[in-house]
């Protein structure tokens, strides 16, 4: 295939591009799974070494992703295998794919009870509530398996629904409008929660950090958060660097991205932790934090009814903006690979999805595999071939010419050859090891 196609899909503008790419950045990863895996990893100094691995680990394998992508002009597979012909790089593309299909699938059944959510306050089910009656409501939605997999697939079929649209028309519509509705509700449910009794132990616990607590299993867990948050180490940046135009700045982009998506973790964490500790909840309660301590900051604020309804719609489209760039990583790989057509593509990926998401409905186990093998495991091992791939494969010349195709000098481009040659395999590979008791 050509690498100028000219029928190729491509963002519009700058803006566009941004905001499909934190759209998929910003996600239930943020708002869901951030607040409670940081509760059960000590709290403050997760946060810390959380942020420390954004940055220097985040935002080089980002920007690594994007030049690799825009390159190529190629889904996730096809682009390691144009850029490295006959070696074995490809690989790379085939985690990549393997790891949407698995993220998908747990996800889809998060964004269903999301969806679950939006149902109960549309018909004002979660008024009135205890803060032991939202845990039980919390325990019935997953229970329920029927009612899971109804909304799991209702949520699936939405994805696909767009993603067979394909990009511009698609994914870039929608993400420019809602994302930046989502942070302003995000900011209303601060005001309400940070001025409840006793908010301020939550405040403490996020960001008083005790060292003691850091472990090498908290230092993975986080290593495996920032990946996952990101969308990065496995193919969605590639791919939808692929879309993006030369003139457009690729270290613009990935710093843009990744600070947007530290914001709204860390306000997610601000709205949850003062609301958890006010209402005496567990703050490492797990996957059902969001779910339980949000309603409870709901019932007690004036117009509670309307904010959360709209914080769960809002959240169901950030999940929305997330699982399309995860769908089209399979997509890209199966029109561009395999041939198939956009339309074919996207509901015979979407069908596998939904087999995978009904397992994980059913099985809380399978769940929790899909989750960690793909966030701790497969993420960073694509993270670490990645960096290795740009900083000592494809040699030093490309990478530049890539990064300064809009024109403009990169100045930093000598500490990110840096980072991405010594300091982010040594790290990824450090903490990968010692995680998995290996070292
Ligand atoms: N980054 C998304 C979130 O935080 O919700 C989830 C995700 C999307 C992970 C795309 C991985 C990915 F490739």
């Amino acid at each position: 295939m050509s690498s100028n196609t000219p029928s190729r899909d491509s963002f519009t503008n700058k803006f566009g591009i941004i905001a499909a790419a934190a759209g998929s950045a910003i996600g239930l990863g943020n708002i869901w799974r951030f607040p409670y895996v940081l509760g059960e990893n000590g709290g403050g100094a997760f946060l810390l070494v959380y942020l420390a691995f954004v940055l220097i680990i985040g935002v080089p394998v980002m920007i690594s992703e994007l030049l690799i992508g825009r390159r190529a002009q190629l889904n996730v597979f096809g682009a390691f295998r144009k850029l490295a012909p006959g070696q074995f790089w490809y690989l790379i593309g085939v985690m990549g794919v393997g790891a949407a299909f698995l993220i998908l699938a747990f996800y889809s059944v998060v964004a269903g009870w999301t969806l679950h959510y939006v149902y109960l306050s549309l018909t004002n089910s979660l008024a009135g509530n205890t803060p032991g009656g939202m845990i039980e409501t919390f325990e019935n939605v997953q229970a329920t398996k029927g009612l899971s997999v109804f909304w799991t697939l209702l949520f699936l079929g939405a994805t696909a629904y767009i993603v067979r649209s394909g990009i511009e028309k698609g994914i870039e519509k929608y993400t420019k409008v809602l994302m930046p509705l989502l942070l302003l509700i995000i900011l209303i449910l601060i005001v309400r929660s940070v001025t409840l009794e006793g908010a301020s132990e939550g405040l403490a616990f996020l960001f008083n950090p005790d060292f003691s607590k850091i472990t090498s299993d908290v230092v993975l867990e986080a290593l495996g958060q920032a990946f996952f948050s990101l969308s990065i180490g496995m193919g969605v940046i590639v791919t939808y660097g692929s879309y993006i135009k030369k003139s457009e700045s690729l270290g613009g982009t990935a710093l843009s991205v990744s600070l947007a998506d530290t914001l709204i973790a860390v306000l997610a964490g601000v709205a949850i932790f003062p609301a958890a500790f006010a209402f005496d909840m567990a703050p490492n309660q797990g996957p059902g934090l969001v779910f339980i301590t949000l309603p409870n900051i709901f019932n007690q604020m004036v117009g509670g009814y309307f904010f959360g309804l709209l914080f769960f719609v809002l959240l169901t489209i950030a999940a929305l903006t997330s699982s399309i760039s995860l769908l089209e990583v399979v997509v890209a790989y199966f029109t561009e690979e395999l041939k198939l057509k956009r339309k074919r593509a996207t509901w015979i990926a979407a069908g596998i999805t939904g087999i995978l998401g009904i397992v994980c409905a059913f099985n809380s186990s399978v769940f929790n595999v899909f989750d960690k093998f793909s966030s701790n495991i497969l993420l960073p091992l694509g993270g670490l071939l990645i960096v290795i791939f740009v900083g000592w494969v494809i040699g030093p010349t490309m990478p530049r010419e890539e990064i300064e195709a809009d024109g403009r000098k990169a100045h930093y481009y000598k500490g990110f050859l840096f980072i991405i040659k010594f300091v982010a395999p040594v790290a990824i590979a450090l903490v990968f090891l010692k995680g998995l008791g290996w070292i």
